[in-house]
């Protein structure tokens, strides 16, 4: 969702900030743009489409020293080269990229701008508006400008600004909306996140919110909106840049679905130690200790993640877990027990639901746990604790690996809580050993890739719509099975409780329509879920089943290695991710850039 890069001080700027923006083109994104000066001449080129589209306008006739660039992903307006980023003031002096959600645009326009021509209907065309009217018609100085306007503008943003007449500094602000500076050697860069910039830098220093910045090419100045002086430290980001490249893959997808065995590895070096010992953080152990409830917080996958892992946490904890939308959590806070412990899950970190959640929690003195991938992320850095996934960055707007990670990580957390509390099944559970069998179970449903396609490929290559259905801990890998195939492949599905169907919406069941069954843990369940196969098909559905090996039968189609009862859900799922990949590929589509979505959702 919307992308910012910036440079100044490098006569490669053009470069820097096309191959930023074509990385920062996971979040997801309409329209693209850039400026370019070269301290006299400045240039405007924007594009609808990709960034290739843009790469393609720009050529070889764009070059300067300084600029800025945008990846927009619509809000206000529709996606057009007018209310494509950067935009410019009424005289073209100022040029502006915007992340976010201004909420007083309008009323900023009419209080401050009559008599201004726009050019589209941004709220950012506004804002910059707004400060070259301060400069140009009040006669304040740049900054003096910029601050003004800050104390006006309400909402979420982060904002890059350059001065035509002056490019030698980029001035930026941000407020809940992400983004960094990256200190590169003689000139220096901002981005909305580091793997930006990794080719260039990796030393980089964070903004908080409500703090301005001054950017020039050897120094950078952090200010609050007062313009007291803020010391801050640079730090090194532990990006590898191999971890960003496709390779020899066609999409991100599949790469960070293959990732999946070496990912659970990872965390096993990560959270035990040599002897199979947890080595979670001793303070967040406590912390669940003392809880009487944890509640999990969060959005999409990393929401069913949390379903995915509540019967585990709940079993090794003894805590009961409720599960919370993060984007209704925010405004409509439940009645919570007397100690709760907030888990937020997030792959980003930066998912504005989610810190919405966050901020109110803080307000609350509710102790808080960010689950994230992303070190020194929004959410990372406002909760009380946090744990990172180590998955490596995610590419595809899909999550795969970030939610296997989760399930995982929370795994660790709930065997260290559990032994902490001297609870006999956290310590039989030997979780070290059965997520290096989960692994391989992984690697074994990798290896059958053509089999999985070619039972797509049959089932879902012309449908409009399927239900996946499951009972128990399937029914939560239902949830996520569904949420994957239709945000790639656009077929309407729905993940149902196996058992439900037949209360109202097994009428939609008609002639060919495709239901895909999960079927793990029991015979017992499995025993039901094959009944509501049964019923299905008997009335003209198309089924395919999913089973875990000790509860299959002769003509089951995908077959799953038997994992640990607290694991399945990490093994269940992969059959699933690659279900909605070869869905989407085989419909040809752009796997890791489906419509309309942001991999990043830094707006509310
Ligand atoms: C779907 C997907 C989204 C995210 C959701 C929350 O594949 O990736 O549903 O899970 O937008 O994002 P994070 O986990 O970054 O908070």
């Amino acid at each position: 969702m919307c992308g910012i890069v910036g440079v100044v001080g490098n006569p490669n700027a053009t470069d820097i900030l096309i191959q930023g923006l074509e990385k920062l083109e996971y979040r997801g994104y309409d329209s693209a743009g850039i400026f370019v000066t070269d301290d006299e001449n400045g240039q405007l080129v924007k594009a609808v489409g990709r960034i290739a589209d843009l790469a393609e306008k720009v050529g070889d006739k764009v070059a300067g020293t300084a600029g800025i660039g945008h990846t927009r992903w619509a809000t206000h307006g529709k996606p057009s080269e007018d209310n494509a980023h950067p935009h410019t003031s009424q005289t073209g002096r100022f040029v502006l990229v915007h992340n976010g959600v201004i909420e007083n645009y309008l009323q900023m326009k009419e209080t401050y701008l009559s008599g201004h021509q726009l050019k589209g209907q941004t709220d950012t065309e506004i804002a910059v508006h707004l400060i070259g009217k301060f400069v140009e018609e009040d006669g304040l100085t740049v900054l003096d400008a910029f601050k003004k306007a800050l104390h006006i503008i309400e909402g979420s943003y982060a904002f890059a600004l350059i001065d035509s007449e002056n490019p030698d500094t980029i001035y930026v602000a941000k407020n809940k909306s992400p983004l960094l500076i990256g200190l590169g050697q003689g000139y220096n860069m901002v981005c909305s996140d580091a793997m930006a910039m990794i080719r260039e830098t990796n030393q980089y220093m964070e903004i908080h919110d409500q703090e301005l910045v001054l950017v020039t090419k050897d120094s950078v100045e952090v200010q609050d909106y007062n313009g007291h002086t803020v010391e801050r430290e640079a730090y090194t980001a532990e990006l590898d840049l191999s971890d960003i490249g496709k390779g020899t893959y066609p999409f991100y997808m599949l790469k960070e679905i293959d990732e999946q065995p070496t990912v659970m590895r990872k965390l096993i070096n990560t959270y035990a130690d040599e002897n199979g010992k947890m080595t979670v953080d001793p303070q967040i152990v406590k912390a669940v200790q003392e809880a009487d409830r944890i509640y999990i917080l969060a959005a999409g996958t990393s929401y069913n993640a949390g379903f995915a892992s509540k019967a585990m946490l709940e079993a090794l904890t003894d805590t009961p877990v409720e599960l919370g939308v993060a984007s209704e959590w925010g405004y409509n806070m439940p009645l919570l027990s007397k100690k709760p412990l907030f888990i937020l899950l997030t792959q980003s970190g930066e998912t504005a639901d989610s810190r919405q959640v966050l901020v109110k929690a803080n307000e609350m003195g509710i102790p808080s746990l960010t689950i994230t991938n992303v070190p020194g992320s929004t959410l990372s850095r406002e909760a009380t604790y946090t744990m990172l996934l180590h998955a490596g960055p995610e590419i595809a707007v899909a999550s795969t690996k970030a939610y296997t990670a989760q399930v995982a990580a929370l795994a660790f957390l709930a065997k260290a809580v559990g032994e902490a509390n001297s609870k006999q099944e956290a310590l039989d559970f030997d979780l070290v050993h059965e997520l290096s069998i989960v692994a391989q179970a992984i690697e074994a449903t990798l290896s059958e890739k053509d089999l999985i396609a070619e039972k797509v490929q049959q089932l879902l290559s012309t449908t409009r719509n399927a239900f996946y259905i499951g009972r128990g801990i399937d029914y939560y890998v239902t949830m996520e099975a569904a949420l994957k195939l239709k945000e790639i492949s656009y077929i309407q599905c729905e993940g149902f409780a196996a058992g439900e169907l037949k209360h109202g919406t097994i009428s939609l069941i008609e002639d060919n329509t495709p239901v895909i069954a999960l079927i793990s843990t029991n015979e017992k369940i499995a025993a039901h879920t094959r009944g509501n196969i049964a019923e299905v098909v008997s009335r003209g559905a198309n089924a395919l089943v999913v089973v875990e090996e000790d509860l299959a039968r002769e003509g089951d189609d995908i077959i799953v290695n038997k994992v640990h009862p607290f694991l399945t859900t990490i093994a269940m799922v992969i059959p699933t991710q690659l279900i909605a990949y070869y869905a989407s590929l085989q419909r040809g589509l752009d796997v890791d850039k489906p419509r309309n979505l942001a991999k990043a959702v830094t707006v509310e």
